[in-house]
């Protein structure tokens, strides 16, 4: 069955293992098989709903495209484009922010999280970002949203939303109520210095997480003081989840090496740490370096990129800009 595939990156700074793992190397995948409509888009309206420099915004869009494209997407294959130039996203965001509940947003944990201690001076638009994530979706008539373990709940809402307008406006077939695409294992990276917590952007220590840009020797570096136990290498996969940082390095290396955890285990059971480590560290070197590569050489020619995003932006115009009409109509416009 063909699907139509959605999703989003935020160019906000550096991509890492966790986006790769737990998204990008799942678009690929999904966008080489047959017959799929694939749309995959550089939030940078998101981006916006916490600070950013707006000298370095283009230059980290044009990152994120690179990233896409040395990840292995095909800009001819898979619609590519920058959400603000297509102006539909934010029009129809509007709309569905009337259908959603204050109810439904406020049990939003990503949030919570991310707004931290203070709340009262997080932006409206980290608290609406959720909304700006379902127009995303639903413009598109998406039938599957390819994403990590942390967008879950947001594609939930995004299904409320979907259910609430069809019913609410009496229109049982407009908007389709999409699937998410969270894989079985590995969805969630968790930091290297900190098993319990999620791989991400904003933690302040470089050392946390893989960037899809490190050197050689940085991702070396990165993995040799990556946090272990003072235990050995597990036997087996019992009792593995009290050990989560390192239940997360197995996952990592099963993850690059597109293999189940139990093999990874028995590759590596009574064996040290640092010979694993070794081994994770090629493997990382491997996967990752020729992305780097990739990314470094494609971002000299911003050019190219630029013309990627026009091309994708146009191709998505047509798309979002008629669904946005018809939604307006509904409406009453
Ligand atoms: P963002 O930019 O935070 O993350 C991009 C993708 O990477 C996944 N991800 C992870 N997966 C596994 N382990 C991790 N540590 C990890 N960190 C990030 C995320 O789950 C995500 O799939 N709101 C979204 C972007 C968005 C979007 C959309 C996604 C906007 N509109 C429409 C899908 C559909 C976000 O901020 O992702």
């Amino acid at each position: 069955m063909s699907k139509k595939i959605f999703s989003g990156v935020q160019p906000s700074g550096n991509l890492h293992l966790g986006n790769y793992l737990g998204a990008i190397k799942n678009f690929v995948n999904l966008q080489n098989e047959k017959n799929n409509q694939c749309v995959y888009c550089v939030v940078d309206l998101h981006a916006i709903t916490v600070k950013q420099n707006p000298k370095e915004l283009k230059d980290s869009i044009r990152e994120t495209t690179a990233a896409f494209i040395a990840s292995g997407l095909d800009y001819k294959r898979s619609i590519i484009f920058n959400q603000s130039s297509v102006p539909s996203h934010s029009e129809g965001s509007w709309i569905l922010s009337c259908v959603a509940r204050m109810g439904w947003l406020n049990r939003m944990t990503q949030f919570k999280e991310k707004a931290g201690k203070d709340k009262e001076k997080a932006s409206v638009g980290l608290y609406i970002y959720p909304i700006l994530m379902a127009s995303d979706i639903l413009l598109y008539d998406t039938t599957h949203v390819p994403v990590g373990e942390d967008q879950k709940q947001h594609l939930e809402l995004t299904r409320d939303i979907a259910q609430k307008f069809n019913l609410e406006f009496n229109c049982p077939d407009f908007f389709t109520a999409p699937e998410p695409l969270i894989q079985k294992t590995f969805a969630r990276i968790m930091s290297l210095k900190d098993g319990k917590k999620k791989m991400s952007k904003s933690d302040p220590s470089d050392l946390s997480r893989v960037n899809l840009n490190d050197s050689k020797d940085v991702i070396i570096n990165k993995i040799k003081k990556a946090k272990t136990d003072d235990k050995s290498m597990p036997e087996d996969n019992k009792n593995l989840n009290k050990r989560p940082e390192i239940e997360n390095l197995l996952g990592i290396y099963s993850s690059l090496a597109d293999q189940k955890i139990e093999k990874t285990i028995n590759e590596f059971s009574g064996k040290n740490f640092s010979e694993f480590k070794t081994k994770l560290s090629e493997m990382v070197v491997e996967k990752i370096s020729p992305i780097s590569t990739e990314i470094n050489k494609l971002q000299e020619d911003k050019e190219f990129i630029d013309k990627i995003l026009r091309d994708g932006s146009e191709r998505a115009n047509e798309i979002a800009s008629k669904k946005v009409n018809e939604l307006k109509k509904i409406v009453g416009f």
